[in-house]
Parts: structure tokens; C-alpha cells; sequence
């Protein structure tokens, strides 16, 4: 296999001869949609991104970094808005949340939904109005509900008949009458990690259909003056390729509210069919655009409406990962190459597990290239791992990279926009990486670096 091919298996950028980077190079009319929208590899082979070298980047804010593309993040925003026009498209912070991230979201007229208290803080902080936001979560404290309540949140997204009664009393101890959405769980079995999918009977959240505890939450809160039911919530998942559970999902939505009509006479005003939606990780994803998914959704809504006489409900969905995932990738630099004879090569980063465990949690793919320079060496079978003490301390199990890599280069991860730094830790007492955002020749730090202080002061013993 020629280097370049070996590279296209999984999107690896880093060694095609001089004579293919004497102009800069729009990596993903190559490598499809791998990469944030401003990277190029210029003429000496290095990346940049946002008209910023990752050489500078390194050299100003160090590795590992996480590189956020400003113009590859409102095109997503923008992309999702248009496709689901007539829609309310809600960004799911857990994917990524901060403040920086949650005002474009605003100003790109999304709203959010958010899933503790802590998110709800930063999205608060961020100035996105209240009304804009919708709260989830399957064991919301007292302190967050009526922090939820305080705040004039536009919804909240019931989970347990537990729950039930809480926000009930809190809502009549506070005076309010908060909008809620009851969160039914359709048994539909999504293709994915078990781990991100969400709708199967057998696991935490929501309320399943098919043994009628759905419907029973929904009569529950009709019975409560001070709750306002507006609809039905569906999330069957995460990183989801497949289309037709998104399908079943919302028909099988549309037949609950069929029933609440036959039984209460009224019809829910909307609906929310979740996130979910596959980004690539390698050149061999292909994931739907918003605009397939928008067509395929509205279609079954529209069908399921009219073949039952209902009015066709306000759709709302939620896409974190669809819509932050490829804005990012991990900058790291290179500490070791350890051949293992005859096997593969160990290449160890100066990150790891602490700033991506999604390798370790949910068995999950990625890709990695040379980022700092061309390279006309051979390909190696890599494996690039952390600095954790840790033999499961995994960011790429299996990438071509040129066989001359050395310390001290720079290695790009793509597609770790959405939840690398939301799910990003201390192990080891390592310090979390930063978040630079760059746009039009310029970088920023939107996140900072986190300091061996900042984890000592926690330590008050
Ligand atoms: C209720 C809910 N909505 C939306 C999402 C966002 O999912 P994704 O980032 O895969 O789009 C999640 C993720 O787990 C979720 O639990």
C-alpha cells in the first residue's frame, strides 16, 4: 500500500510527497468531513486552522490543546437552523459547555437544552435568555428544579414519577407554573455503543411506552394544575447512523399522543425527538446532513399526523455532537515512539485518557495526523497513546502515521469537539487542556489551561 492510501484509510493528513503540498491544501475535499471547515496543510506540510499555524498555537498556548474553529461552528449552527427551519433546534451543552460556545449558539438562534445545574450556570452566564432553555436530567435535585424554576427556564423535561411530584410542590411553593415535556422511552434499540443508547427499555431514563408508564405520566401531570404539559420528548441515543430509529422513534411518539387525545381529548403542542445524530471519525463514517435528517423527520411527523387526523405538533430537536464534534480537534505533541516488534508502534502523546476517554468508555474511533511538518517516510501502523498510568490509556487504537515520526512533533486528533472537554479529568492529577478558538488569523483561549495550583487548592487537608 502507497503511504497516501494507507493515510486515506483513516484520514490521516500527515505524508504526501512535496510535490502535493505546493499549494495549501482544503483537506476535506479529500478526506471528507473529518476536519473543521478553515483547515489547510500548507506548502511545508503543517496544518493550520482559522489562518493559524498549530506550530504558533502550540508554541504560544502549548499541548495538548483543544482547537476550536469559530467559522466551522457557526456554519454548523447555521446549517442545522436552515435545515430545520420551522423547527427549534436546541444545542445539547453537555456536548461542550462554555460560555463562549453557548453565546454563538444564541446569537445563531438556537436555543439550548442543559442537564445539571452546572450547565445551566454557564448557559445562564453566557446571557442565553431563559425562555430558551430546557432542562434534563433523571435525578434533578431540589436546588436545581427550583433554580431552574427561579430562572423562568422554557422547559423542563420530566423523568420520574418522583420527580413528578417534586417539581409539582416546588412549582406550588414557588408560585409558578413551569412548561414540562415527559421523556418516553420508545424501546427502540439504537445501533451505537450500549452506553450511548438511550431508548431500550432497560436503563435509566425516562418513561418506557410500552408498558404504559408513559401514558401514566402524562395522565399524572394533567392532573397537576400547576405543571404545564406542552409534549413529549424522544432521545433514543448517541453517534446514530442509522436513520430508521429516529423514524420509529417519532412514529411511535406520534401513536402516544394519538392515545393521550383518545383518552384526556387533548393534543400535545410539541414534540422534541432528541440528538443524536453520527458525526465521522474516520474517512469511513458518512454521516447524514441536517438537511436528509430534517426531511426524513418532518416526513414522519407529517405522515404519522395525518394518517391519525392530528395536528401536526411543533418539532424540536437536540444535537450536540452533530453540531461541536468536528469543530475540534486535540493538538498534542509527540514524547516517545516505542516500536513493539512486529505489532505496531506505540506512539505516546502528553494527554491522554484525561482529555478523551471516549477510546476507553465507548470503544470509540478516531484518527490521527502529522500536524507540524510533510513527510515522505512509509507508513507505520500506530497506535497513539497517553501519558496515564493506565494500559487502557488509548486516544487512536489504529492509524497509519509516517514511519520517520519523532518526539517533539505534533499530532492532530480530529471530532474531539463533543465530549472530550465536557467529560475531560484530573486522573493522575493532570491538568485539563485549554480551549483556543481561532478565527481570521487570530486565536483566543475561550477555556484555560488548568494549573497544578488550580487542583492543589482544592486540596485543603
Ligand atoms: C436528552 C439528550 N438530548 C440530546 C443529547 C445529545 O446527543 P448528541 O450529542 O449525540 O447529539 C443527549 C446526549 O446524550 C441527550 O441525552
Amino acid at each position: 500500500m502507497r503511504a497516501h492510501e494507507a493515510g486515506a484509510l483513516h484520514g490521516n493528513l500527515g505524508f504526501r510527497g512535496p510535490d502535493w503540498l505546493s499549494t495549501p491544501t482544503d483537506v476535506n475535499a479529500l478526506f471528507g468531513p473529518l476536519w473543521p471547515v478553515t483547515v489547510r496543510r500548507g506548502a511545508d506540510g503543517a496544518l493550520a486552522v482559522g489562518g493559524v499555524d498549530v506550530r504558533d498555537i502550540a508554541a504560544e498556548y502549548g499541548t495538548p490543546a483543544y482547537v476550536f474553529d469559530d467559522a466551522d461552528f457557526r456554519t454548523r449552527c447555521r446549517d442545522f437552523r436552515e435545515a430545520f427551519a420551522g423547527a427549534d433546534v436546541y444545542y445539547a451543552a453537555k456536548a461542550f459547555c462554555a460560555k463562549a460556545v453557548l453565546r454563538v449558539v444564541a446569537e445563531e438562534g438556537l436555543h439550548v437544552d442543559v442537564c445539571t445545574g452546572g450547565e445551566l450556570a454557564v448557559a445562564l452566564a453566557a446571557g442565553v435568555p431563559a425562555a430558551l432553555i430546557k432542562v434534563h436530567g433523571n435525578n434533578k435535585s431540589v436546588a436545581e428544579l427550583t433554580r431552574a424554576m427561579r430562572a423562568g427556564v422554557g422547559c423542563i423535561v420530566v423523568d420520574s414519577f418522583d420527580e413528578i411530584t417534586r417539581l409539582a410542590d416546588l412549582a406550588r411553593s414557588l408560585g409558578v407554573r413551569p412548561r414540562v415535556m415527559v421523556r418516553v422511552t420508545v424501546g427502540v434499540e439504537a445501533h451505537t455503543h450500549e452506553f450511548i443508547a438511550t431508548a431500550h427499555e432497560d436503563q435509566k431514563f425516562g418513561f418506557s411506552l410500552g408498558s404504559g408508564r408513559a401514558f401514566e405520566a402524562v395522565a399524572q401531570i394533567l392532573r397537576e394544575d400547576v405543571l404545564e404539559l406542552i409534549g413529549l420528548h424522544s432521545h433514543i441515543g448517541s453517534q446514530i447512523f442509522d436513520t430508521s430509529g429516529f423514524e420509529i422513534s417519532a412514529r411511535r411518539v406520534m401513536g402516544l399522543q394519538d392515545e393521550i387525545r383518545a383518552e384526556f381529548g387533548v393534543e400535545l403542542p410539541e414534540v422534541d425527538l432528541g440528538g443524536g445524530f453520527g458525526i465521522a471519525y474516520t474517512t469511513q463514517d458518512d454521516p447524514a446532513t441536517p438537511g436528509d435528517l430534517a426531511g426524513r423527520m418532518f416526513k414522519i411527523v407529517e405522515q404519522e399526523c395525518a394518517a391519525r387526523s392530528l395536528s401536526v405538533p411543533h418539532v424540536s430537536i437536540e444535537p450536540g455532537r452533530a453540531l461541536v464534534g468536528p469543530s475540534m480537534f486535540t493538538l498534542y505533541e509527540v514524547g516517545t515512539v516505542k516500536d513493539v516488534d512486529g505489532i505496531r508502534t506505540y506512539v505516546s502523546v502528553d494527554g491522554g485518557m484525561s482529555d478523551n476517554i471516549r477510546t476507553a468508555l465507548y470503544d470509540a474511533t478516531y484518527s490521527a495526523t502529522l500536524a507540524n511538518r510533510a513527510s515522505e517516510a512509509g507508513p507505520m501502523l500506530a497506535r497513539v497513546v497517553g501519558k496515564h498510568c493506565e494500559a487502557g490509556d488509548i486516544v487512536v487504537k489504529d492509524e497509519f502515521l509516517p514511519a520517520d515520526l519523532r518526539p517533539g512533533d505534533l499530532v492532530a486528533v480530529p471530532g474531539t469537539g463533543a465530549y472530550c472537554r465536557s467529560m475531560a479529568s484530573n486522573y493522575n492529577h493532570v491538568p485539563r487542556p485549554p480551549v483556543i478558538a481561532v478565527s481570521d488569523g487570530k486565536a483566543r483561549v475561550i477555556v484555560r489551561r488548568e494549573t497544578e495550583e488550580d487542583l492543589l487548592s482544592l486540596d485543603v487537608g
